[in-house]
């Protein structure tokens, strides 16, 4: 098993390094890649964990050594946000970053799962798309936005109001991963909110990237829960490829398209990548409503997209 980070040297690819590095299952490859020269020296950093899992670092403009053989990658190379700037602003930097490293993985690793966490998530997935569609080798079961931060950040606010161990609460998060496109379900958190109580954590879970925006003041976005999220996806495609059952996580993938071509719901992750797309189940009214406001977004934020390329 060959796992791969793209940006491997900014904050959430080091965090998302460590990680890997100490949770991937033994004998599994770990290959770093980033444009920055200090790559190579993140892996033998990171080589002297004690762990069986191998790690090598690459730099330079060319990614292909380190995807070569790839079974996983996650991309999460790209400009982060700062205080006033919305996911959307990083568009024009992160779409042509996202569109190289994906026409490279077509060319390297074309049956690879590939998570990508690269801003704004609700666009770069669809130039990934169609990037693979381009040189033959889109597998829509094998791409995937990675939206976990949403679903821990759910978890871990309303454990925080209900004095609850996090670990202890799950919260599915439907839509994309920006703005009024992050849908929390919390009408099956197992508590019971009030339409004022649920609109106010809504909020909080939608903007919890701004709050972290703001509190760096302007040292970045959020690099670590990120990491940990990016992490816990990237193991659960490393667990449905390795046979394991039952694996599901929220992730944003191309399904029927019934609401937008790509959207956010629980998956069950196997040896292809997505198994089956689950059913998000029923919503409350005030989520129903919610979601009705949020596909215009959504289905935009997809067009620009498919357009960059097209
Ligand atoms: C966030 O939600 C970085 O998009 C990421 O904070």
């Amino acid at each position: 098993m060959k796992v791969v980070v793209l940006g491997a040297a900014g904050g959430i690819g080091q965090a998302l390094g460590l990680l890997l590095k100490t949770d991937l299952p033994a004998g599994t490859e770990l290959a770093l890649y980033d444009i920055a020269p200090v790559t190579p020296g993140v892996a033998a950093d990171l080589s002297h964990i004690p762990t069986p899992v191998s790690v090598k670092g690459f730099s330079g403009e060319d990614p292909s050594p380190a995807l070569v053989n790839a079974d996983v990658v996650l991309i999460s190379a790209g400009m982060a946000r700062k205080p006033g700037m919305d996911r959307s602003d990083l568009f024009n930097i992160n779409a042509g970053i996202v569109e190289n490293l994906v026409s490279s993985c077509a060319v390297n690793c074309p049956k690879a799962l590939i998570g990508i966490i690269t801003n704004p998530v609700n666009t770069t997935v669809a130039i990934a798309a169609e990037v693979l569609k381009k040189k033959g080798v889109y597998d829509p079961l094998r791409l995937f936005g990675v939206t976990t931060l949403d679903v821990i950040r759910s978890s871990t606010f309303v454990a925080e109001i209900y004095d609850r161990n996090p670990k202890e609460i799950s919260v599915p998060v439907i839509g994309g991963h920006s703005g009024i496109t992050i849908l929390p379900l919390l009408s099956q958190s197992g508590f019971k909110f009030s339409v004022e109580d649920a609109a106010a954590m809504t909020k909080r879970i939608q903007n919890a990237g701004t709050e972290v925006v703001e509190a760096k003041a302007g040292g970045g976005s959020a690099t670590l829960s990120m990491g940990q999220a990016a992490a816990k996806f990237g193991l659960s495609l490393v667990r449905a490829l390795n046979g394991e059952k039952d694996v599901i996580e929220c992730t944003y993938v191309e399904g029927s398209g019934e609401l937008a071509r790509f959207f956010a719901q629980p998956v069950l992750l196997g040896k292809n990548g997505v198994e089956k797309i689950l059913s998000y189940g029923s919503l409350s009214e005030f989520e129903q409503a919610t979601l009705n406001d949020a596909l215009e977004t959504l289905k935009s934020d997809i067009k620009i997209g498919e357009e960059f390329i097209n």
